[in-house]
This record gives structure tokens, C-alpha cells and sequence, in this order.
């Protein structure tokens, strides 16, 4: 029996991948993982338990025991709604810092795998084609520059009614980048396979569209 097929979106922070991803696994009814959120509740449970942001055997422990649920859109963590704090900068900070070590990675690999069940999956992260899945039927690396994701995370924060500035997030998400990237382990890079799709003078629509062409056509062939 042939697995499910995947359907792999990667980029960097703040590059629009989620909404694409979410976006395309709603018009195509597939299963969907926002993988960054697993490193997001690992880094949540780690500041929570007093656990080091370096001390590696502890959060590879603690990744491998976590209790969560996704739901919809709502996401629990051992039963609690933990939605709304995991997209802070505290946490999206730690994230990053803890998903450079090698031993939290292969401890949320099986969890991110457990996903692909029938008819499908559409999986968006960093590494969702090079390292989790690198067998996806397509593979999209959505990007955008610093400045216009920048300018999007804003108006979404201020919206929310949070206090930042722009030239703040911009050197956040510059951080960002550069620790995403320089990492050892599955460092963000767009799989050799991917298709690059930048979103800076896109819209959220037009991205969809984009990806849903060549979804539909991918799993056609795969289908007939
Ligand atoms: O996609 P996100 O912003 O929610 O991801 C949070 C952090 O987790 C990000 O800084 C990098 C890390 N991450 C990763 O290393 N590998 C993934 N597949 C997803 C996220």
C-alpha cells in the first residue's frame, strides 16, 4: 500500500507558508500540520517547567512526552487552550533556539509522521521536504522579503492590540533567519525538488491559487 501522499510548505518566519498551507489542505480536505507549533509547545512546556533553553536531554524528554491536542484551529496543551501564547514573541523566540538542537528534532520526527493518514497531508515548517517527508508529491518553499514579512507580522500584532514597532520585528524575524538557517541540524533551505514560490508582491489568494494548481494536478496523476 502506497502511503499517503504529502504535500510539503517550507520557508522562513513570517513568509505567509501557514495560511498557504491551511489554505490549500482546506480546499483539497486534507490533513494539516503546523509543525512549527510542536517546537512551539516544546518551548512552552520548557519555560513553564523552569527547563533551560540549552539543556538538551531534558527538552528531548520533554518533547517526546508532550500531551497536546489540535483542534480546528485551537491547540491544548495537556488540556489547556494555549493558542494565543504560543504565537507570542517569547515563545516564537525560544522556539527557534530550541529547534537548533538535534536531539529535540528527532524526538518530534515520529510525532510530525503520525500525521499522514488518508487522503493526505498538507505539512508546513522548514524541513517538512528535506527532512520529514522527503518523499512529498510537491514541495513548495514559500518566501518573501525580510521587510514585507515584517510589515505583515506587524499589521497582525497591532491588530491584536500589541505594542510593537516595525523596525523591532524586522530584526526579530532578521534573527530569525539567521538562526533558522545556520543551524546544523535541518537548517531551512528549500529542498533541491521545491518550487520557490515568493509571495512578496502576492497576495494571500493568488499564493493559494498557485500551490492549488499544481496540488490538483500532482494528485491527479498520482490518483489516476
Ligand atoms: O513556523 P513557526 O514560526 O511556528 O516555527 C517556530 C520555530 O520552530 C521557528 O523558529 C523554527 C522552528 N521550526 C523548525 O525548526 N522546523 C520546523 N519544521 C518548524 C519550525
Amino acid at each position: 500500500m502506497t502511503a499517503p501522499p504529502v504535500i510539503a510548505i517550507d520557508g522562513p518566519a513570517a513568509s505567509g507558508k501557514g495560511t498557504v498551507a491551511q489554505g490549500v489542505a482546506a480546499a483539497l480536505r486534507l490533513h494539516y500540520l503546523d509543525s512549527g507549533s510542536l517546537y512551539r509547545l516544546v518551548a512552552l512546556k520548557a519555560s513553564r517547567e523552569g527547563v533551560a533553553a540549552n539543556d538538551e536531554a531534558r527538552l528531548a524528554a520533554l518533547a517526546k512526552s508532550l500531551e497536546i491536542a489540535f483542534d480546528k484551529r485551537r491547540i491544548r496543551l495537556q488540556g489547556l487552550d494555549v493558542t494565543e501564547e504560543l504565537r507570542g514573541e517569547p515563545v516564537s523566540a525560544a522556539a527557534s533556539r530550541i529547534a537548533v538542537l538535534p536531539s529535540v528534532r528527532s524526538a518530534l520526527l515520529s510525532r510530525q509522521r503520525s500525521f499522514r493518514r488518508p487522503p493526505g497531508l498538507v505539512a508546513d515548517g522548514r524541513d517538512m521536504g528535506t527532512v520529514v517527508f522527503p518523499d512529498a508529491v510537491l514541495k513548495i518553499y514559500v518566501t518573501a522579503s525580510a521587510e514585507v514579512r515584517a510589515e505583515r507580522r506587524y499589521k497582525q500584532l497591532i491588530e491584536k492590540g500589541n505594542s510593537v514597532t516595525l523596525e523591532g520585528l524586522l530584526l526579530d524575524i532578521r534573527e530569525r533567519d539567521a538562526r533558522d538557517s545556520a543551524r546544523a541540524a535541518a537548517p531551512l533551505k528549500a529542498a533541491a525538488d521545491a518550487l520557490i514560490l515568493d509571495t512578496t508582491d502576492m497576495t494571500i489568494d493568488q499564493s493559494i491559487a498557485f500551490v492549488l494548481e499544481r496540488a490538483k494536478a500532482v494528485l491527479k496523476s498520482i490518483r489516476a
